[in-house]
């Protein structure tokens, strides 16, 4: 049977893909189905044909598979935040456990490697302690909501329909944020129709509200809310966050990113602090990190601690190793392991998260870190110590293949590799096969309802 861009075909999906995608073939042919999952029976378009793959559309779901439940938010299937939530949880574990395993043997070509079962987020909804909200000045309806004359379209502010830069749902509610975010979404909404300053347009670059971006501490309960603008123009947000620090005594920051570049990206040239402080303060185990409004954090703060459990346990210390924290962030892993090593270096590109990293030291009495600011594959080669482990947990894109190569130099008896991207971690663990082996491979669960899953390897140098 040959297939064709545009045919209607019957299809019975078997796996879950990479991407969240469902999995079917036809003779032997790879036909990847968005918004379906292992055993469903669908009636899909097919709307790409390549070589050796082909994607689909469902069209109709046929016999839906016995592993669907009804999803809680009103938004699921037609938003980007969370693909995943008309799964059962304890199959979507599973469908991350089985990526992992099969991206180590199809990209990495890493044989046999023993990956555990995925350890579950300790809550599923509420989780995320950072939310990002794009502005649109047109709103993306619903199907259900198409030609409803009370429907305001003038604007949105909520999140991307899947794999669209100008398509923006304006969201209520986020059930993956803890509840108060959803209020204040609604109060900053409510700000920005009323005032006189137009919203950002995706495609024409014009107008003035751009982003809202919340952060939550998981422990205090505390939110930093940064409200991005295409311009500096204080007596315009002024009063918005006087509002929410004076409405909402769990507010304690409101900042205001400035962005002129056309690109999408919800981080400003600079920034300003509007009202309270201008960072907030969480806690992963027995350690606090005071954050920035940019600078990278675990995005699930209950699963962190167990995810940087993995990693310690991976790296067995002593209180005798030199430890390497590649891709350190805010040095959260590197005073994590801190008390059991006798040194360790982290190195990190982003100079406020170094920053952060280094005021963390001191606020949790941590002596003996020290951190190297630049890019990794500049920096690593003038290292001037040995160091017995190294930790590596580099963002989506992996390792760039020189700071394979310096690593591989490095010789290292142990390495842990912690991931968000099992495709990447495969692509990397492959080049270091050849001297190292994967002794065991553990998926968390940092991100219940989406397909992303992160991954803890741990890697020990041959005959050592
Ligand atoms: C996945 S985050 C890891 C953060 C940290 N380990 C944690 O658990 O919070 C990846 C970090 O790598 C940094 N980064 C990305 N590319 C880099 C490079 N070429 N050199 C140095 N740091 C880089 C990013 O700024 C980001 O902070």
């Amino acid at each position: 049977m040959t297939i064709k861009k545009g045919q209607e075909i019957d299809l019975f999906i078997e796996q879950a893909a990479f991407g969240g995608k469902g999995l079917a073939r036809v003779q032997g042919f790879a036909i990847f189905v968005e918004q379906a999952i292992p055993l469903d029976r669908v009636k899909a378009r097919i709307v790409k044909k390549k070589k050796n793959y082909a994607e689909a559309r469902v069209l109709e779901l046929l016999e839906p598979s016995p592993d669907r439940i009804q999803a809680a938010c009103t938004y699921s299937g037609f938003c980007g935040g969370c693909k995943w939530q008309f799964v059962n949880y304890e199959k979507q574990l599973q469908y991350k456990h089985q990526q992992v395993r099969e991206a180590l043997e199809h990209i990495g070509l890493v044989e046999d490697s023993l990956v555990h079962p995925t350890l579950a987020s300790p809550v599923e909804f509420g989780y995320r302690n950072k939310m990002e909200f794009s502005c649109a000045d047109r709103r993306w309806v619903l199907p259900g909501q198409l030609g409803c004359q009370d429907i305001d379209t003038s604007m949105a502010l909520g999140l991307h329909v899947p794999g669209t830069f100008y398509k923006v749902l304006d969201i209520d509610a986020c059930l993956l944020q803890p509840k108060l975010g959803n209020q204040i979404l609604s109060d900053v909404r409510d700000y920005i129709k009323k005032s006189q300053l137009p919203v950002y347009g995706l495609k024409s670059h014009q107008g003035f509200w751009r982003f809202l971006v919340l952060r939550h501490s998981a422990y205090y309960d505390q939110w930093m809310v940064n409200i991005v603008t295409s311009a500096q123009q204080r007596p315009c947000v002024q009063p918005l966050a006087d509002h929410l620090l004076e409405t909402y005594p769990n507010v304690v920051s409101v900042i205001n990113n400035v962005t002129s570049r056309k690109a999408g990206v919800a981080v400003g040239e600079y920034e300003q602090t509007l009202a309270g402080s201008s960072t907030i303060v969480d806690r992963i185990g027995a350690y606090e990190f005071e954050l920035s409004s940019n600078s990278f954090f675990q995005t699930n703060t209950k699963q962190a601690q167990c995810l940087y459990d993995t990693v310690m346990r991976y790296a067995g210390l002593t209180g005798t190793q030199t430890v390497l924290d590649l891709y350190c962030g805010a040095g959260t892993i590197s005073i994590y392991m801190a008390s059991k090593a006798k040194e360790v270096i982290g190195f990190e590109m982003m100079e406020n998260a170094v920053s952060d990293a280094r005021k963390n030291c001191v606020r949790n009495g941590v002596k003996n870190c020290s951190f190297i600011s630049g890019d990794i594959r500049n920096c690593l080669p003038d290292l001037d110590r040995k160091p017995d482990v190294i930790v590596i947990d580099p963002p989506r894109a992996g390792m760039h293949q020189d700071v394979v190569k310096q690593i591989l130099n490095l010789s290292v008896p142990k390495m842990v590799y912690v991931s968000c991207n099992p495709a990447t971690m495969a692509r990397d663990i492959g080049l270091l096969k050849e001297f190292y082996d994967v002794i065991e491979v553990q998926p968390v669960d940092m991100f219940p309802h989406t397909f992303h899953i992160e991954s803890v390897a741990l890697l020990k140098k041959r005959n050592v």
